[in-house]
């Protein structure tokens, strides 16, 4: 059933109280989310057709189904993209998004690469900003450590038969409240090099976050995760010699005596906010932060390396197998290095630390 958006953005007009976060019954307690697709009370949809060139006013949906033509390019295609975004309850109880204008940016990317008409930040950001505002009840608590986790997905909806862009498309926000990953303190996870299978190539797709690129990690995820191994790390696929990413998060290595942060410069790497964010931090922590080719090689120098992306925002990886090849990064513990860029990003989202870079967008 459709609601017009008018009532429920009313939150967010100039002298409306802003709602309390926390209130919605999400089933669970609220320090027990974890990450998963609850329901929520609405999600943001606009249209873009070729009749007007431009984007319809934006609705409020209360049912979490869409209908689009059995010829919808993103069906036959793969002509579709997406973002993933957090929202933060503060002490207060005022709500922020974390760098909204930068998951903007990325999305116009992969709208250019793969023919879909673009947002700009204010329609990007005013989307946003209607579906928490819409779903503030689902925002959890700042006591829980948790999140509103939006995902922004934009597709090709109108039919084609023969590989054309669409006519039509949809940009829907929709959101999910989600745990805190690491509520019993970060833990270590093994992870695999991957040589069988290719995430990107050189000149493809791998910069931008289209949907394609995701189908085609299942099969090595579900073949990682029999043989033990939660997280797979790529390599470049021309010549297998240089880091790329991890399947949803980019590679940081730390070499403690250089002081140095080091993450691959790839033209097939996505280009992750969490690391641009951390990036930031290690320059404000002293270190050195190279953003340059990671040879394989250069595995056996650092001190500790980290998966980083939103929804976890970071992974300790204690240690990484190739072929007969173990890489160990340090002890069983988290290294300090990870600790104290975890640490001050998260108190920067929970505003228990001046956001000095400018990156929270408050809602209300
Ligand atoms: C392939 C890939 N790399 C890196 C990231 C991390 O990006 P971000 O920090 O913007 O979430 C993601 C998740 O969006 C991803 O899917």
């Amino acid at each position: 059933m459709a609601a017009p958006l008018p009532a429920l953005s009313n939150p967010l007009a100039p002298g409306s109280p802003c709602p309390l976060p926390g209130t919605a019954d999400v089933g669970v307690p609220w320090t027990e989310l974890g990450f998963s697709l609850r329901p929520t009370a609405a999600h943001v949809v606009m249209t873009w057709s070729e009749d007007t060139g431009a984007w319809s006013e934006p609705t409020l949906e209360s049912e979490p189904y869409i209908k689009v033509h059995i010829g919808a390019t993103a069906l036959h295609y793969g002509q579709a993209c997406f973002e993933g975004l957090k929202a933060f309850a503060h002490d207060d109880s005022s709500v922020h998004l974390f760098r909204p204008t930068a998951n903007a940016n990325r999305l116009r990317s992969s709208a250019k690469r793969t023919v879909m008409p673009e947002l700009t930040d204010e329609l990007f950001l005013s989307a946003a900003r209607t579906c928490v505002a819409a779903n503030m009840g689902y925002v959890p608590p700042a006591s829980s450590n948790g999140a509103l986790y939006l995902r922004p997905l934009l597709f090709g909806s109108g039919p084609r038969i023969g590989l054309q862009p669409s006519g039509e498309y949809k940009f829907v926000v929709l959101a999910t409240p989600v745990g805190d990953y690491y509520k019993g303190g970060l833990s270590p996870v093994r992870g695999k090099v991957v040589t069988e299978y290719d995430r990107a190539a050189p000149r493809g797709v791998g910069a931008v976050k289209v949907a394609g690129n995701y189908a085609a990690d299942l099969l090595p995820n579900i073949e990682g995760k029999a043989d033990g191994f939660p997280i797979l790390l790529y390599l470049d696929s021309a010549t297998q010699s240089v880091v790329e990413e991890f399947s949803t998060s980019n590679f940081i290595g730390i070499n403690r005596e250089k002081n140095e942060f080091v993450t691959p410069k790839s033209p097939s790497v996505l280009p992750s906010i969490t690391n641009l964010s951390l990036q930031q931090i290690a320059k404000d922590m002293g270190m050195t932060v190279s953003v340059r080719p990671v040879p394989l090689s250069e595995l056996d120098d650092f001190d500790e390396v980290i998966a980083c992306g939103t929804a976890v925002v970071v992974t300790p990886v204690n240690e990484l197998t190739l072929g007969d090849k173990v890489y160990k990064f340090g002890s069983d513990e988290v290294g300090e290095v990870t600790m104290e860029l975890y640490r001050r990003v998260r108190e920067i989202q929970q505003g228990k630390a001046p956001d000095n870079h400018g990156w929270l967008e408050k809602v209300c």
